[in-house]
């Protein structure tokens, strides 16, 4: 007998999308409790049986080994914005569907209209998709940022259905859907935006990019704080996600891959929100930076790599007396928990004591700093605020710091140091356990120490003697 379709319940984890048919208080796959949200879903109706590439009544796909797998003739389309092309690991993959999540008014329309125009330059069709603007606010936006517009398709449409029928019309290589909680499927009973609509749409998309060979991305909203049942949901459905990062208030934008099935998830992007869209940053490397020959007290200048580069990022620390019994730890792209044991350190193998002092520590854009071997720096920032007794300009700061105030060697620290000497550092305290095989790069004085205590003193921040 024919299986007619029907609506059942599901219930879906609104932190990380799982789906279950039966309630449940802790989610199996995330491990949160209370993030259960009941939705209603279509039943998937018996689907046909496919047929193979011969046309024949049969399994459509059979085990190949996979060196008899054909490889696609161009595996990636570089887009020739550099800095995406690096961030998704060498260039858009044919076929692929990534979302680009971010704050509203951050600036992936924009990043994505950019991306447009560069394909679009290169001759390839491009359909962008939009149920958030107008297509005149689109096309003044367009004029503004200098977009050629010829080579890019505009549809403004919500309806998926349409945007299906579009894609198959004009068969682009890119397909650009602003934004993913716009859209939905008419034959979802949910409004756009839901989890269901959301799960419902992204599958679809899923299917018309490996199908048509077309490269989709998907905007998504998505609030500092990780918006609950937004399109994260998304996320294990995709092939890469990225996120467009900075502060509002201020123009440098981070574009960061969080997943991509298609290269590492360590580079980063950088641009500058201009009044013509985002330019490339030209030296990212000092895109951090605040002066490199100034020298006050609480500043210090770390290194993390960022996939295959390093950037250099002021971090700032001040102290002062605290009014409360619980003083205060405030920190802005470093981790509370790490800062904790940072001053643990600082105060039982160093002498220098925090227990009644309120402590502020940011890093320069909010640069999220996750790379061990920021710490020293993040030290040496913290006691020169405490004694008020600044690093000397342009010094570098590296190695990860023990439990017992020793320093540990970091990953790759000379490609670190030639970086900081491009940009006229003149000295860089190491770890004694890395410093055997480092280069000295002129005028760049590297300075070993085997503990924070010895880093501390030979900085000056702390006299050698007194303890
Ligand atoms: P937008 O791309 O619309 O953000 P999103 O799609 O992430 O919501 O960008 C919005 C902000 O970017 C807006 O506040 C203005 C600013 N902007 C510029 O500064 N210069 C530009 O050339 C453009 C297009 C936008
Ligand atoms: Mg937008």
């Amino acid at each position: 007998m024919k299986k007619t379709s029907g609506k059942r319940t599901a219930f879906v984890c609104t932190q990380c999308g799982h789906d279950s048919v039966k309630w449940f208080g802790q989610c199996p796959n995330c491990r949160e409790y209370n993030t259960v949200s009941e939705i209603q879903v279509e039943e998937a109706p018996a689907r046909p049986r496919r047929r193979s590439a011969a046309g024949a009544a049969g399994p459509a796909h059979r085990p190949q080994k996979l060196s008899q797998v054909s490889m696609p003739a161009e595996p990636r389309l570089a887009c020739g914005l550099g800095e995406v092309d690096r961030v998704l690991g060498g260039g858009i993959v044919p076929g692929s569907l990534a979302l680009i999540g971010g704050d509203p008014g951050i600036g992936k329309s924009t990043l994505l209209l950019q991306v447009a125009d560069a394909v679009a330059r290169r001759g390839h069709p491009v359909l962008y998709v939009s149920g958030e603007e107008s297509a005149e606010q689109i096309r003044l936006r367009a004029d503004r940022m200098g977009v050629r517009q010829d080579g890019i398709w505009l549809l403004t449409e919500t309806d998926l259905d349409a945007v299906e029928a579009s894609l198959e019309e004009l068969t682009p290589e890119i397909a650009v859907m602003d934004s993913i909680q716009t859209l939905y499927a008419p034959d979802v009973a949910a409004a756009p935006g839901s989890v269901g609509q959301l799960r419902e749409c992204g599958l679809r998309l899923l299917r018309r990019a490996k199908d048509g060979r077309c490269a989709i991305f998907l905007i998504g909203h998505v609030t500092k704080e990780g918006e609950v049942a937004g399109p994260r949901v998304l996320e294990h459905l995709v092939d890469a996600v990225l996120y467009l990062e900075g502060e509002r208030s201020q123009a440098l934008r981070v574009l960061r891959g969080v997943k991509n099935r298609f290269g590492s998830t360590q580079e980063i992007g950088l641009f500058e929100m201009r009044a013509r869209g985002l330019a490339e940053l030209t030296d990212p490397a000092r895109a951090f930076l605040v002066d490199v020959n100034s020298a006050h007290p609480g500043c210090a200048v770390v290194a993390p790599l960022q996939g295959s580069r390093p950037v250099l990022v002021e971090v700032q620390a001040l102290t002062a007396r605290s009014a409360y019994a619980m003083p205060q730890r405030v920190a802005t792209g470093f981790d509370q928990k790490r800062l904790a044991v940072l001053l643990a350190v600082l105060e039982r193998r160093a002498g220098v004591g925090l227990a009644s002092s309120d402590l502020f520590l940011s890093t320069a854009g909010a640069f999220a700093l996750d790379d061990p071997g920021a710490d020293l720096g993040v030290a040496l920032a913290v006691a020169s605020s405490a004694r008020d007794a600044a690093l000397p300009a342009g010094t570098l700061a590296l190695g990860e710091v023990g439990l017992s105030g020793e320093l540990r060697r970091c990953l790759d620290p000379e490609r670190r140091i030639r970086e900081a000497a491009r940009l006229g550092f003149e000295t860089a305290v190491v770890p004694k356990a890395s410093s055997g095989d480092l280069p000295s790069p002129a005028p760049l004085k590297v300075i070993a120490v085997a503990t924070l205590r010895e880093a501390l003193e030979r900085t000056g921040v702390v006299s050698e003697r007194g303890r």
